[in-house]
């Protein structure tokens, strides 16, 4: 069983001070989650820990300004992920698949190449009292998939390619993004724009904050 020890203990491999502490993002105050606790940070940091932690962050470790608006349209629109199979992408924390299972969906799974990211989302999976199965790679979910949801993963232009893969693997694809203004794909359709921040606040560029979600086109 994972335990908040455990998030700590992933955290302090780029940050020895790391520590973890429950919240409610901003965004999406529904959803209690083990986040970086900024607190720790009070005192300086050392120069190759700073280095670390710009070069590899736990992102896990924050909830990202398009997870927080993608989770809260999530249930505000429960119809979206009702009774689906949903496969969240990218998921870091889990605040997009915790709110897919909170709003009903038949099965959610949380997808992250960073197997620390799925130790946050089995920890917070459990403090929002829903169940999410955790995947490595999408190859790993053997059932048909109804819905990929998708936040903030266009930060490293590796990852445009899941743009196709994505409507390959799933008839509706629902995507939120604060980094790239226009998508390099055309087979998205923008639904609305909305304003978010990282959650602990990393005081990040304004154009950052505006996160826009997309809905693949038919
Ligand atoms: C910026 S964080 C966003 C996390 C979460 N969706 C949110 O909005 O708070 C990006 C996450 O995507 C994961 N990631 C990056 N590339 C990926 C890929 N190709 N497949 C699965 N996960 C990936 C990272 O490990 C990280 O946890």
């Amino acid at each position: 069983m994972i335990q908040v020890e455990n998030l700590n203990l992933n955290l302090r491999k780029t940050l020895s001070k790391g520590q973890v502490a429950i919240s409610q993002p901003a965004g999406c105050p529904d959803i209690n989650l083990w986040l970086f606790n900024p607190k720790v940070l009070e005192g300086p940091l050392s120069h190759d820990e700073a280095q670390a932690v710009v070069a590899e962050p736990a992102y896990w470790s924050f909830c990202w300004a398009s997870g927080q608006v993608l989770a809260k349209y999530i249930l505000s629109h429960p119809e979206i992920v009702k009774d689906k199979v949903v496969v969240d992408v990218g998921s870091g924390s889990g605040i997009v698949a915790i709110a897919a299972a909170l709003a009903g969906a038949k099965v959610t799974y949380a997808c992250d190449i960073d197997e620390d990211a799925l130790d946050a989302v089995t920890m917070n999976a459990q403090e929002n009292k829903v169940k999410v199965q955790t995947v490595k790679s999408l190859d790993e979910v053997s059932e048909e998939i109804d819905l990929i949801t998708a936040a903030d993963v266009l930060y490293d232009r590796d990852n445009f390619s899941l743009l196709t893969r994505f409507t390959e693997s799933a008839p509706q694809v629902l995507l939120a993004d604060s980094r790239i203004k226009t998508l390099p794909v055309d087979h998205y359709e923008l639904q609305t724009t909305i304003e978010a921040r990282t959650w602990p606040d990393l005081n990040e560029f304004e154009e950052f904050n505006q996160v826009r979600i997309y809905l693949s086109a038919l």
